[in-house]
């Protein structure tokens, strides 16, 4: 037979390639994660995260600035907790003037329009750097669920658009829910990480937040990444529950759970591009051995295929930029 289908027709030029390109990025795809710390005038660089810092309030402001100036409308906050602040039972966490209400308060004041998300977990606030309140050397389920209700309800009340509960507990959506819904917070989101497996791809996270766990692993809340079907339960039950959005974190490696999630969810779905996958790119762009750019905008495009509403990566400020 004569060849008559030549696929090749569609990826002669620029022009044709744009035209049938299945996918875009563009700065509405990214949530961004920011670390912040007590002080003043402080942005140190994350070690293990080069071209990352940690802001104090006082510099969070030019940097929430820059990120609104991008196009990039959406931030994700992590607090660095002074470790005599620390204790089993996350009490800092409640601080109606602790540094995450004083943050959410301070992103406001300075972009109101900025959607603003926090993380909810223990891990920064515990003195055993776990999700949870420890017993007995486990993490206590329900107990921690009703901390993490109230801090839910503590963010809420200092402004926060969304809480991102990131601890794996089970029931801590539901509980998180009727908290709000009781105290009428009724329009604040819950971004669920729902499908969230225990990763070596955090350490750099960790070193951030200096919330390495004290003892053990996070492997009896976090999913073991050998599982796949589970993400689905996992996930379908923090929508039952109340999530507004679901995600699959890390991300790269997870992939299929990102297709599976999509495929089998009708709210959107985040990715969480982690420390790790950062730090894995900028080691072997310094080395010289990867084209980091281009390295990165085809991650990104993978979340995107994959099925990813909402990315939230450490390279969405570098990403932007590229797009021109
Ligand atoms: C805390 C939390 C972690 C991350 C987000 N929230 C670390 C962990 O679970 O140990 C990881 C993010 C990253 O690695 O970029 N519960």
């Amino acid at each position: 037979m004569q060849q008559i289908r030549r696929n090749r027709r569609l990826r002669t030029n620029d022009a044709i390639r744009s035209l049938v390109r299945d996918h875009v990025i563009t700065p509405n795809d990214f949530l961004v994660p920011l670390f912040v710390v007590e002080g003043t005038n402080i942005k140190e660089e994350i070690t293990s995260m080069p071209g990352y810092f940690r802001y104090s309030l006082d510099l969070l402001k030019a940097e929430v600035k820059e990120i609104w100036s991008l196009g990039l409308k959406s931030v994700l906050l992590f607090v660095k907790v002074p470790d005599e602040l620390k204790d089993n039972k996350g009490t800092e966490a409640l601080n109606p003037d602790g540094l995450m209400q004083r943050a959410v308060r301070t992103v406001k004041e300075t972009i109101p329009e900025m959607l603003v998300m926090t993380d909810v977990a223990l891990d920064p606030y515990s003195s055993y750097g776990h999700d949870g309140i420890v017993q007995d050397g486990y993490i206590v389920n329900d107990e921690t669920c009703k901390v993490l209700a109230e801090m839910s309800l503590s963010h809420a009340q200092a402004g926060a658009d969304f809480v991102a509960p990131s601890d794996m507990m089970d029931g801590r959506i539901l509980a998180i829910r009727e908290l709000l819904e009781k105290e009428s917070y009724k329009n604040t989101g819950i971004m669920s990480y729902s499908a969230k497996y225990a990763s070596a791809f955090y350490g750099p996270f960790r070193d951030a937040l200096d919330s390495a766990p004290g003892f053990g692993d996070k492997k009896t809340y976090q999913m073991d990444f050998a599982n796949r079907e589970e993400a689905i339960k996992e996930t379908l039950m923090d929508i039952d529950e109340g999530a507004d959005i679901v995600m699959v974190k890390p991300g790269l490696c997870y992939l299929d759970l990102v297709r599976d999630v999509r495929d089998a969810v009708d709210v959107p779905v985040a990715v969480y591009q982690v420390s790790g996958e950062y730090a894995m790119l900028k080691a072997a762009a310094e080395k010289g051995w990867l084209d980091h750019d281009a390295v990165m905008l085809e991650q990104v495009m993978a979340f995107k295929r994959a099925g990813a509403h909402i990315i939230a990566s450490y390279f969405a400020k570098d990403v932007v930029k590229l797009l021109g």
